[in-house]
């Protein structure tokens, strides 16, 4: 998708689809209280072309209600489209963001293939803001599953532009715009490895386009493979790996900008299971298929550093992502196993299929051994995670309340949706062993917060942020500015917590 920036009046644009917002400005409650539908853009001839649809009352401006008017009068558009944001005092944004997907999928399936996007004038928050936001909602809305469909009829916008006043803070907008193309990528890289079937995405594989993409975007990377986990003593990881025909991937990335010799390393480790069976506790077939997103929390490391690496932030970064296929074999590792990991810790195996933070412990303590002084990780870690918060926010846990504090700042500005859960010794209780340390499950009462304490271990004092995002990296069914399938969760957010320690 060719994206541009443009400042030019809307009335004369040449265009097969010119988007444009609205809000409700309703701000009395009551059934007698009927929608106000508000165009955000003062130009005069859109107003006056959809003039007579916004006052007939069939249009609300619901959040992402869509409407579409055909030779729209006195403007050069073929079509008009108006995307709704919902009522004024709740919108934000976020809602920029996703009405942008709205409008390229409206566009997609009609066959159009070149759109412009107004630009929201007279909002609360900056027109740079709204920037960014549009692009990285288009990108997010160009995205569709369908990579091996035989008959799939390339429908993605071939031009998207973002139409802006003449009188805008140019240089301003020209930067967030830019900002907005690097992360829309970035996610949608992320996207891309998440909907990867396990046979075509091994851990070798992905070792593979993460070297790819380090290559492209100027990124230090190494994979190495088993013999570098025995090196390292990675007991806990190469467990996991023990019991596939596929070998195990360490793949390890390197952000240095210039200049920068001291000061924070902020240590980025992914859970990279391109497939989990659950191994001898191996899991029902019923959407068994899906777990080829279990290595969604690595993908989104190496998208974060995808953008990390183009918009060049002056901190220093290490991405760490554990890739292994979690298989039933006569090799695979069984209940009752004991395991010593990277940090000298011993681990008594449970459930095999608690596999993610097996991999993760030897993460956490190479990121640590290679200097990282914060450290967050990102995993589809439990099921547990998914019933405590649904398909609407994901897990969050950290060990240092001011780190913490980083994150819950960077949410603001990702949109992304994550909750705090809490920590501490009367779970950490329940993962002791009788045998060794600690066990790789602590039953099924709190088991994503049992799961976050097993993780606390391995990153000892270093502070620390958990994300279990299972819930929230694949989407179950397609809302009107995301396909369903992967989402690209987290990737927003880690990058902007990143940007927090320039
Ligand atoms: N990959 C799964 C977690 C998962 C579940 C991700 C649903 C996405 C959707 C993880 O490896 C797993 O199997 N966890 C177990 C842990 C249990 C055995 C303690 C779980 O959640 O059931
Ligand atoms: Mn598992
Ligand atoms: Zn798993």
């Amino acid at each position: 998708m060719k994206t541009q920036l443009s400042f030019v009046s809307l009335d004369g644009i040449e265009t097969e689809l010119l988007a444009v917002l609205a809000v409700d400005t309703q701000s009395a409650k009551g059934p007698d209280a009927k929608p106000q539908p508000t165009l955000l853009t003062d130009n005069k001839a859109v107003n006056s072309a959809a003039a007579a649809v916004l006052s007939s009352g069939e249009y609300k401006a619901g959040a992402n209600e869509t409407l579409v008017l055909h030779a729209p009068a006195g403007l050069a558009a073929k079509r008009l489209l108006i995307v709704g944001l919902g009522n004024q005092a709740k919108a934000t944004v976020h809602s920029v963001r996703n009405a942008a997907g709205t409008a390229v999928r409206f566009a997609k399936p009609r066959g159009i293939r070149e759109m412009v996007f107004a630009l929201p004038e007279n909002t609360e928050w900056s027109a740079a803001r709204s920037a960014r936001a549009v692009v990285e909602g288009a990108f997010v809305g160009d995205f569709d599953p369908d990579t091996y469909r035989s008959d799939r009829k390339d429908q993605s916008l071939q031009s998207f532009t973002v139409a802006a006043p003449e009188k805008s803070d140019q240089a301003a907008l020209k930067a967030a715009f830019a900002e907005g193309v690097i992360i829309g990528e970035s996610q949608n890289f992320t996207r891309v490895l998440v909907n990867e079937p396990g046979n075509k995405l091994t851990p070798t594989l992905l070792g593979q386009r993460a070297a790819q993409m380090a290559k492209e975007v100027g990124l230090e990377c190494a994979v190495s493979s088993t013999e570098k986990l025995h090196e390292l003593k990675m007991g806990a990881f190469w467990s996991v790996s023990q019991g596939s025909a596929e070998p195990p991937a360490l793949i390890v990335l390197r952000y240095e900008p210039e200049g920068v010799k001291s000061g924070p390393v902020l240590g980025l480790v992914g859970k990279g299971i391109t497939f989990d069976t659950g191994g001898i506790s191996i899991k029902p077939a019923d959407k068994m298929e899906l777990m080829k997103y279990d290595m969604a929390g690595g993908a989104a490391m190496l998208g974060a550093l995808r953008a990390i690496a183009l918009l060049k932030p002056k901190v220093r970064v290490i991405g760490i992502v554990c890739a292994a296929e979690n298989m039933p074999d006569g090799k695979a590792q069984k209940p009752g196993d004991v395991q010593t990991a990277m940090s000298g810790k011993t681990i008594e195996i449970i459930n095999t299929d608690a596999e993610g933070r097996l991999v993760l412990a030897d993460g956490l303590a190479y990121a640590r051994q290679l200097g990282a002084t914060h450290l967050i990780d990102a995993a589809t870690l439990t099921g547990a995670c998914v019933v405590a918060l649904g398909p609407v926010n994901g897990g969050a846990f950290s060990n240092d309340d001011e780190t913490y504090a980083k994150f819950q700042s960077a949410l603001a500005t990702s949109g992304e949706k994550f909750w705090r859960l809490p920590l501490g010794d009367e779970y950490a209780e329940m993962i002791k062993s009788d045998i060794g340390d600690i066990k790789n499950t602590g039953g099924r009462a709190g088991g994503a917060i049992t799961a976050a304490e097993f993780l606390k271990v391995f990153a000892e004092d270093t502070p620390w942020i958990h994300l279990d995002i299972a819930g929230m990296a694949w989407i179950e069914d397609s809302r009107p500015y995301i396909a369903k399938g992967p989402s690209g969760v987290a990737v927003r957010s880690i990058l902007e917590w990143v940007r927090s320690y320039e």
